[in-house]
């Protein structure tokens, strides 16, 4: 008997996969066909599919050819399944020839021509709107976000913004992209929706302005620097039925939030301390060492250390207490804030001006987890107990710099498939970050000591 396997997502089911699941089968006398985990996919970038798994493999089933249906979970696993199973031909299609050469010593790996015209990324485009998307402001992270968003499906970039006609114009020159420099109501005439990556002061103007227009917003983080309005945006865009979410891009990352789930199971019993830090020296000239008003550690950073803080332990903290080491200039160079909780504790520690020891720890009454740097890009983490010896460790996938997977969630909420994924980072919490950014500030500027 020849045993052939294949796999495949299988998403919004076609006849590409029928044709190729009905050649797979004829290409022996028994088919065994694996179809991915959605935490598989997300792992390996494939964001936004559609049917869960059970539908997937109900609709593989159905064919009739699959004399098996096996669930494929990690990377490597083909090697695996295919000496367990015994299969004597891995196939699949032809998009895939030579990536998976490295089979041949294993069994014969036969390549199956493509059926044109059809895929599932192109039925998810169809399905759903795409969603054009403007940038607002086009520095630094501009780039970064057009490299990520290529890895969403059902998402294009229309047009930019900078209203510094210099910056626009160097913009448009090396990415090809429509950049506006004035008349903001006129650009966001030509999107969906807008990625607000501006200097900090200027985030709450555009993405009002954009709400008010009907435009969905994902800004960067921090989204206001007062706790009102912070409340004001996400009040008007309930008002204005418009996405709004803040680009804390760690809280839609798979592996932070496996983290944080692992934290909240009770294996490390009730949590009592949060510690998080990060740290990256900035260069002398930069926006952040430079602005005295707007620049400096917190600003630039707070958004990441909070993160884990807000999502464990809470938004109600009895105390705050937030101290800074200014630079010459004003800004701060380091900041530490202390939060006490009726049952815990947190420190924040972010540095532009002073390099630590990136990691968070959360402790727990059983026992900690700690998560070295980066954190923030949760790739591993671990938990360790009384006994030294006793080390529980998660390694996570963690795809490009981690921006594609806070688009992927925004496509998805513009969509109405994601109005669930709120608790990634809700409203509360992301106000709740707004009132410690108010804080800051007027501590900063010397009204409250
Ligand atoms: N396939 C095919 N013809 C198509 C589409 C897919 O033969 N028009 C094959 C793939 O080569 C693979 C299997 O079907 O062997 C499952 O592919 P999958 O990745 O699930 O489907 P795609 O439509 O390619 O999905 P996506 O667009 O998300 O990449």
């Amino acid at each position: 008997m020849r045993k052939v396997i294949t796999y495949g997502t299988f998403d919004l089911f076609h006849k590409g996969h029928y044709n190729l699941l009905k050649r797979a089968k004829a290409l022996g006398d028994y088919l065994i066909v694996g179809v991915t985990t959605e935490h598989f996919d997300e792992a390996r970038g494939k964001v936004n599919v559609i049917d869960p798994i059970v539908d997937r493999i109900e609709n593989v089933r159905k064919t009739g050819f699959a004399d098996q249906i096996i669930v494929e979970d990690h990377d490597g696993q083909k090697i695996e399944d295919i000496q367990k199973y015994g299969a004597d031909i891995f196939t699949v299609g032809s998009d895939w020839v030579g990536t998976f050469d490295y089979l041949k010593s294993f069994c014969k790996v036969v390549y199956l021509s493509r059926t044109p015209g059809v895929s599932s990324s192109q039925l998810r485009n169809e399905r759903f709107n795409i969603v054009s998307i403007g940038i607002v402001g086009t520095g630094r992270i501009a780039p970064r976000f057009l490299s990520e968003v290529k890895y969403v499906s059902g998402a294009i970039i229309e047009c930019a913004y900078n209203p510094e006609r210099e910056s626009a114009v160097r913009f448009e020159a090396a990415h090809g992209i429509r950049t506006y420099t004035e008349n903001y109501e006129g650009f966001l005439e030509q999107v969906d929706a807008v990625y607000i990556a501006s200097p900090h002061e200027t985030h709450y103007d555009y993405a009002k302005r954009a709400i008010l227009a009907g435009k969905h917003v994902l800004c960067e983080k921090p989204l206001t620097f007062t706790k009102a309005e912070a409340e004001e945006l996400y009040t008007l865009a309930r008002e204005h039925h418009a996405v709004l979410m803040e680009g804390v891009k760690t809280a839609y990352c798979p592996g932070f939030l496996q983290m944080m789930n692992v934290a909240k199971s009770g294996i490390i019993g009730e949590i009592r301390d949060v510690e998080a830090c990060f740290s990256r020296i900035a260069d002398i000239e930069s926006r952040e060492m430079t602005d005295r008003i707007y620049g400096g550690a917190f600003l630039e950073y707070g958004g990441y250390p909070l993160l884990p803080i807000i999502k464990l332990l809470g938004i109600n903290y009895k105390e705050i207490v937030i101290d800074s080491l200014p630079g010459e200039n004003g800004i701060d160079l380091y900041t530490k804030i202390h939060l006490r909780y009726p049952q815990g504790f947190a420190m924040a520690k972010m540095g532009v001006g002073v390099k630590s020891e990136g990691q968070l720890i959360i402790a727990g009454t059983k026992g900690y987890i700690l998560a070295k740097s980066p954190w923030w890009q949760t790739r591993k983490f671990e938990i360790r107990y009384e006994d030294p010896n006793k080390i529980d460790t998660y390694e996570l996938r963690f795809q490009g710099d981690g921006l594609r997977y806070e688009v992927g969630d925004f496509v998805s909420k513009i969509n109405g498939r994601g109005e669930n994924s709120n608790y990634k980072l809700t409203p509360e919490e992301s106000i709740a970050m707004a009132d410690i950014v108010e804080q800051f500030l007027k501590i900063r500027e010397g009204k409250v000591s």
